[in-house]
């Protein structure tokens, strides 16, 4: 017996050195932690259960046979963060470059069905060179089996991606599909083919971190939510950012408790609406002020930063948030905003997370780039996301809604709940100066007569109260009583319950 422990030990010490000493190094030279590492700074101390540690390829191709690590290239099992459950996989890059195996993505997949079967996120952590080359199409098999866990876990648990070295190729499209991706800059990157193939097909020159890195994916193309200096900064907001969000969908998000009163009033939001209606303020000043200890945990800061979209807490209670940003184009709604805003709040809605929507939007971004683009389909997607909403949903207008920005942004068309509007505030289908001109374009080659005609418009239209005479804003309030009617309004709207008609599934605009 006692030689078998020892022996299970051997075995176990074997598994943990992954591709060897050598490796490690290299890995630790290169400024990133080995995926045993970045676990043991994931999970709460000594709370990993590591299943799967002797599991090992069944390749006998190309010398393979001789060539078997204990664990196959990944880390798999189950813990604890901040005592809440979690399953995970950690790619090895010491082992055969993470090269992912028929073996290997078994232990995924087992990691991701048991997730599910208890309702428990899934944290991937991503190192790999991508399709084990010598396994060929099993280890493609491997990844769409991936791929089909991916999808039917998501909605059910939430999902998020760390890619904390190469993820290329097809591998791309698992971390694709989790609800969050977090990046490391200079040490990962993400393309779906590498320099060398730009290279050769478009004659373009780039670096890996131009075409696919941490700084690209936040700023760029949108396909990443954060981007951290190094490993230890990025799982350690992970952690953070775990603390937000529900095990599953069947489950509420964690309460966190403040000593933040919900009456709280701030009169400094009395003055953040410049008087002028063209000046620019920073909205991000609004989610800060009504979050429970000024705690807003942004995500997407650098992309469509005409919109803002994040987490606050409201009485303890996890709350997404979006808000239009009138200091990047106005706070108008482009194709990256909508998008951006519009998986959000998909994101909320399928996680029982109650939307808070701050407007302040003169429109749609007009113009070519945009049209041609696709606005109208990608507009859509927000317009959608929002009516298929069910979760509570608070809206408050703090100066512009015109037009069909208007409608988009949770209005009570769209089965807002509670919708507020501050006393400044200007709901109409356009700008006053705009709406004239159009009106009344006998009168353009008066000034005098277009600036009264701007006036009339301006005095009947431009204020909140035509729409809250119809219904459509419950009530103007004062800025400075914002958090106070927000957190009352979740209050009143936590036991709400809305069904959406019965079907296999809508068709958003994709
Ligand atoms: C098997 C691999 C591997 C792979 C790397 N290795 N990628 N083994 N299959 N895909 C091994 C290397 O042989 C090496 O082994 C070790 O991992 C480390 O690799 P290095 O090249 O020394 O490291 P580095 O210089 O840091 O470069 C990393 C890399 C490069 C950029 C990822 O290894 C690379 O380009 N690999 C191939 C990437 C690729 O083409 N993958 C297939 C993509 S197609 P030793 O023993 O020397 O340590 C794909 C399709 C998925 O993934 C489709 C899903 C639908």
């Amino acid at each position: 017996m006692h030689d078998i422990i020892e022996q299970l030990e051997a075995m176990r010490a074997k598994a943990r050195m992954g591709g060897g000493q050598k490796r490690i190094d290299a890995q630790h030279g290169k400024g990133k932690l080995t995926a045993r590492e970045r676990l043991d700074l994931l999970l709460d101390e000594g709370t990993f259960e590591e299943w799967d540690m002797f599991v090992e390829h069944r390749c006998h191709d190309f010398g393979m046979e001789g060539m078997r690590v204990p664990g196959d290239g990944v880390v798999t099992g189950y813990g604890m963060i901040n005592g809440r459950l979690v399953f995970v996989f950690s790619q090895d890059f010491t082992v055969f470059g993470g090269a992912l195996s028929e073996a290997h993505a078994e232990k995924i997949c087992k990691v991701m069905d048991q997730a599910m079967k208890v309702g428990a996120p899934v944290i991937g952590i991503n190192d790999s060179g991508g399709a084990r080359i010598q396994e060929g199409v099993a280890s493609l098999g491997g990844y769409a089996e991936v791929f089909q866990r991916n999808v039917m876990a998501s909605g059910v648990i939430p999902q998020i991606s760390l890619i904390m070295g190469p993820c290329a190729g097809g591998a791309v499209y698992s971390p694709a599909m989790t609800d969050f991706i977090f990046m490391v800059k200079d040490s990962s990157y993400m393309f779906v083919t590498g320099p060398e193939v730009v290279k050769t097909v478009t004659h373009e020159e780039v670096t890996a971190e131009e075409l696919g890195g941490g700084i690209t994916h936040t700023t760029k193309s949108g396909v990443a939510d954060l981007a951290f200096d190094n490993d230890v900064e990025a799982i350690l907001m992970l952690r953070r950012f775990y603390n937000y969000l529900p095990l599953s969908n069947d489950e509420k998000a964690p309460v966190r408790p403040s000593g933040d009163a919900a009456k709280r009033l701030d009169f400094s939001l009395d003055t953040l609406v410049p008087d002028s209606p063209n000046q620019p303020y920073d909205m991000t000043e609004l989610n800060v002020k009504v979050a429970d200890d000024g705690d807003f945990f942004e995500l997407q800061p650098e992309y469509a930063k005409n919109i803002l979209i994040g987490f606050v807490r409201m009485e303890g209670q996890t709350v997404g948030i979006v808000a239009n940003q009138p200091l990047v184009l106005a706070g108008c709604l482009d194709i990256r905003s909508a998008f951006k805003a519009a998986r959000f709040v998909r994101f909320c809605d399928a996680f029982n997370i109650p939307v808070v929507t701050f407007v302040d939007v003169p429109g749609f971004m007009p113009g070519t780039s945009q049209e041609y683009g696709g606005i109208i389909k990608h507009g859509a997607k927000l317009l959608y996301a929002y009516a298929e909403c069910t979760v509570p949903k608070v809206t408050v207008i703090t100066r512009k809604a015109y037009g069909g920005a208007y409608d988009v942004m949770s209005s009570k068309h769209l089965r807002g709940d509670v919708n507020f509007a501050w006393p400044n505030a200007e709901i109409a289908v356009m700008g006053a100066k705009g709406a004239v001109e159009i009106i009344f374009r006998e009168d353009k080659t008066d000034p005098a007569k277009l600036a009264a005609r701007e006036a009339e418009y301006k005095a009947r239209f431009a204020n909140p109260f035509v729409a809250s005479a119809r219904g459509f804003i419950d009530d103007v309030i004062q800025p400075h009583e914002t958090r106070k009617r927000i957190c009352r309004s979740l209050v009143m709207l936590r036991g709400k319950l809305v069904e959406n008609p019965k079907r296999k599934h809508g068709n958003i605009p994709l």
